[in-house]
């Protein structure tokens, strides 16, 4: 019984707009795939760790994350995150069963979260997603007019670590058709037909992704959060 953690990192952050790729921008004088790992792997609850990179940056990720996790892995990504997880996927030992998906742009996600993913796929369920309630009222629109106004109560914000059993992962993975960018591994387990269980996510999960997310993050740690 080993559990695993995929943290796919090779995306450019265009919408950051940062001079490098957002999993090497620098947060309180660290990248933010540093923080991401050294959360998740103070869990306690992770054995593997396979980083997924830019390719241009692996070596340098590996000597970054090889002092906090003795043994990492670091494979190069693909052109869209789904690609990425799956290289990472390709990429762990057969002997687990347990596989977290974690994006090293939710740098602050505090290690309990991580744990009580692993708890709920060590319960049983295939897929386990950490969940938000949604604050704001969210409309469909059509072009500049609104459709509906959608039940907000029947709405989560879904964060990660996401948590799989190895085996369904992979398959949902292997089926999905290429070039389908999926933003989200859960959505492929549940397009195949897969219970998807939610547990309560975390304020701090939120993922970097726009400048003004950076301000919140370096705030959070001024404030000193974990
Ligand atoms: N990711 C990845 N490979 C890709 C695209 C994204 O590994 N081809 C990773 C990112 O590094 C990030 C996570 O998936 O940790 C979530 O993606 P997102 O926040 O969209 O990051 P980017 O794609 O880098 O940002 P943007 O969409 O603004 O370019
Ligand atoms: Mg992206």
């Amino acid at each position: 019984m080993r559990s695993a953690l995929v943290v796919p990192a090779a995306g450019r952050g265009d919408r950051l707009g940062a001079d490098r790729p957002k999993a090497l921008v620098l947060l309180a004088g660290e990248p933010l795939l540093v923080h991401a790992v050294r959360r998740a792997a103070a869990s306690g609850v992770i054995d593997v760790v396979v980083v997924v990179a830019p390719a241009a940056a692996c070596d340098e990720v590996h000597a970054l994350l090889a002092p906090l996790v003795p043994g990492v892995v670091v494979v190069p990504g693909g052109a869209e995150r789904q690609d990425s997880v799956r290289r990472g996927l390709d990429a762990l030992p057969d002997d687990v069963d347990v596989v977290l998906v974690h994006d090293a742009a939710r740098c602050l996600t505090p290690p309990a979260v991580f744990a009580d993913v692993v708890a709920a796929v060590r319960a049983g369920s295939p897929a386990v997603v950490p969940v938000l309630p949604v604050s704001d009222t969210v409309k469909r629109v059509a072009g500049d007019t609104v459709v509906e106004t959608v039940d907000r109560s029947e709405l989560v914000a879904v964060q990660t670590p996401q948590g799989f059993a190895a085996g369904p992962l992979r398959a949902a993975h292997a089926a999905a058709a290429p070039g389908t960018a999926a933003t989200d591994d859960a959505g492929l387990l549940e397009s195949l037909g897969h219970p998807v269980r939610v547990v309560p996510g975390h304020q701090h999960a939120f993922k970097v992704t726009r400048p003004v997310d950076l301000v919140l993050a370096r705030a959070l740690l001024a404030e000193g959060a974990p």
